[in-house]
């Protein structure tokens, strides 16, 4: 059975990792039914559209979503990544943003799970007296108890999987002490409940010395969304480099298709010069078939990337590799 897949290559190198993704995934032997979407920065400066509810109602019959990277330098910032990016994790109820890392030499292999709904992403706040010398901005920090404890129930579930049973929470609650409050609060009680995971606990601040000093202290990871964003840029630029860095943005109560995406961007610099890894867009591929239930496939292809980080090669020259090696 063929799973049914939309496609947002997006801009700039999303349009040659993206390719890279599905000729991968052809060559594992899965076959996709996939629809594709013109969506970006690209696409609002030409007829205005980011994207409308309508194509989000289609969404809601397809299987995944598949994105290579959003923005363009002459759109105002924000603007693709609240009106696409976000808008996507919103509406889908995307409430789990899982970034998996591992050193080349294997010396660590970690998970972050970051909350993908709320905190300071959630848009609350504004502005008063906006231009004047009194001008005041606000953007606060929205953590639901519901939205805090299906993240943290997702992390304890996926520790309990894993051979170390190990899930270390993430936060700053010497200082956001209400937010921090019901995170410390939802994760000790919810720990109740796993007997067999061992937890800790890393203020934000320490935790970027020890992804850069001592990352094998990592098993599972779970955080809040702006610290999550921070954090997972850190984690791939201490193992191998962002290019291997691959996402989900997971509706775990599976209500909905889930979004799969590298955690890159879409590097105007280097766009259109077949220079782009797509080893990140591959592994997010991967982690898709995974959750799509092609278990085999994405260990096959997972395994195919291995030893990536060695290599040096165009865009399409890195993608072939991993297919000769499947
Ligand atoms: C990411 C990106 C996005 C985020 C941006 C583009 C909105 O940095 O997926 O990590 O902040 O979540
Ligand atoms: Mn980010």
């Amino acid at each position: 059975m063929s799973h049914r897949i939309g496609v947002i290559p997006g801009d700039g190198i999303g349009h040659e990792v993206i390719p890279e993704a599905l000729k991968v995934i052809a060559a594992a032997g899965v076959s996709l039914d996939t629809v594709d979407y013109d969506l970006g920065g690209a696409r609002y400066l030409r007829d205005g559209v980011v994207l409308t509810d309508d194509i989000v109602e289609e969404w809601r019959g397809l299987d995944a979503l598949l994105l290579g990277a959003v923005g363009t330098p002459d759109v105002p910032p924000g603007l693709i990544e609240r009106g696409l990016l976000l808008k996507m994790r919103f509406d889908l109820d995307l409430y789990v943003n899982q970034r998996p890392f591992l050193a080349p030499d294997g010396t660590h292999d970690f998970i972050v799970i970051r909350e993908n709904t709320e905190g300071t992403y959630a848009g609350e706040g504004g502005f008063l007296r906006r231009g004047t010398p009194h001008e005041v901005a606000t953007q606060g920090s929205v953590n639901t108890r519901m939205g805090v404890e299906r993240c943290i129930r997702y992390a304890f579930d996926l520790a309990a999987s894993r051979p170390r049973q190990h899930l270390t929470m993430v936060h700053k609650t010497n200082v956001l002490t209400f937010a921090g409050d019901l995170w410390e609060r939802t994760f000790t009680e919810v720990a109740a409940e796993y007997p067999s995971v061992t937890t800790a606990y890393n203020h934000v601040d320490a935790a970027c010395i020890y992804f850069v000093e001592a990352p094998q202290r990592y098993d599972v990871i779970v955080t809040d969304n702006l610290f999550g964003d921070i954090l997972t840029d850190l984690g791939g630029a201490v193992s191998g480099g962002i290019g291997f860095a691959s996402s989900g943005n997971l509706n775990p109560a599976r209500t909905g298709p889930s979004m799969f995406e590298p955690v890159h961007g879409s590097a105007p610099d280097i766009a259109g010069q077949n220079r782009a890894n797509p080893v990140a867009a591959i592994l997010s591929a991967a982690m898709m078939l995974e959750f799509l239930g092609e278990i085999d496939a994405g260990a096959r292809i997972r395994a195919a990337c291995a030893e990536t980080a060695t290599l040096v090669g165009s865009t399409t020259e890195v993608g072939d590799l991993v297919v000769a090696r499947l």
